[in-house]
């Protein structure tokens, strides 16, 4: 197995024995298809992913259980918070006394997620959280939401399902070169007491068991995602922190320049895969 290297830490060797074979037995759906419209799960990957043959979404890897709940809108719990991103966008809140539908219409909106994270005039990197943001501080008068918050992830949720089975199709040259290198030293680099990078597990080991976990390739297209093991929709630098903290590590900010370039990366190692917010996860 390619994370064993000489002079591992204890934990590390702990997580090794708990990766068993790969993912035998496992038996999903066809494939993911709602309401008629089919989701590309499964994509040639791109040159400068060269470890990986083909670009998986998370949901392949899931439990046909988990799989099922996102297959019909009415079953998918996500969907309930997207009914409360949607009385958000439409409340009045701010000194300019304005909804976000006084200057939106939610089909503005179409293929926004998947050309984000991306570059703003400034040359700062933006997530879909930042213009959110942007528009409540600037245009409105309003506070701006938790990052992460559930206020938050409901109207990114509503946002994102406007793109809805669109290919994810960051940009990672020209401006955003920077950033996608930076994201990409990060996503190689090891972390944390069980001396783990992102790329060892996801890259290297999905399709094993990690415990009682199939182990995905870590992909963001289905963000934000609603997780069953906490019952809320989770934003993508939720789920990295998570990750760091499963290693042991002191995890980046949310929102933080590390985790928007760590963001910008992951999301271009997903081209081609489908936009599924809200997914289901466990
Ligand atoms: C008073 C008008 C106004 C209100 C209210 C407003 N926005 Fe905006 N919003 C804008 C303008 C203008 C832009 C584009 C210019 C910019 O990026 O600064 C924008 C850009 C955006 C973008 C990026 C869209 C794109 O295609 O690049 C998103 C997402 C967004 N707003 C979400 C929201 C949300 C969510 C709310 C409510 C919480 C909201 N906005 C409230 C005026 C508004
Ligand atoms: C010790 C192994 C391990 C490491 C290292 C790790 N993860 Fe994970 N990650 C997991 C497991 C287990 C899950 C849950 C099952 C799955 O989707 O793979 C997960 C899930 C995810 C998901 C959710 C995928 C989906 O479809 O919803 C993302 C995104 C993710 N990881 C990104 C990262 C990033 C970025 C890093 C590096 C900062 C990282 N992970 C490091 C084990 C790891």
């Amino acid at each position: 197995m390619e994370i064993q290297k000489p002079g591992m830490k204890v934990g590390a060797a702990a997580v090794i024995v708990l990766l068993a074979g790969a993912g035998a037995g496992f038996a999903g759906q066809p494939s993911l298809v709602i309401d008629g419209q089919t989701m590309i799960t499964k994509a040639k990957a791109p040159a400068y992913t060269p470890k990986l043959t083909s670009v998986q979404s998370g949901w392949v890897f899931r439990s046909k259980e988990t799989q099922a709940l996102q297959l019909d809108d009415f079953d998918n719990p996500g969907f309930v918070f997207v009914d409360k991103g949607r009385d958000l966008f439409n409340k009045v809140e701010g000194s300019a006394g304005k909804s976000c539908a006084s200057c939106h219409e939610l089909k503005d909106f179409i293929g926004l997620r998947t050309r984000l994270p991306r570059v703003n005039k400034d040359g700062h990197l933006e997530t879909m959280e930042d213009l959110v943001n942007k528009s409540r501080t600037k245009y409105m008068g309003a506070k701006p939401w938790k990052y992460s918050g559930s206020k938050m992830t409901a109207v990114t949720a509503l946002i994102s399902l406007q793109s809805r089975g669109m290919p994810m199709n960051v940009a990672v040259d020209g401006p955003a070169k920077p950033f996608w290198e930076k994201g990409k030293k990060l996503y190689y680099t090891r972390v944390g007491q069980l001396d783990l990078a992102c790329a060892n597990c996801h890259e290297d080991n999905y399709g094993k068991m990690i415990r009682a976990d199939h182990l995905s390739q870590g992909q963001i297209n289905g963000f934000p995602t609603y997780r069953l093991k906490n019952a809320k929709l989770n934003s993508v630098h939720a789920r990295f922190k998570g990750c760091m903290k499963n290693v042991r590590a002191k995890p980046y900010k949310q929102g933080s320049p590390e985790f928007k370039a760590l963001e910008l990366y992951v999301a271009s190692r997903g081209q081609g895969l489908s936009v599924e917010s809200p997914s289901v996860r466990n």
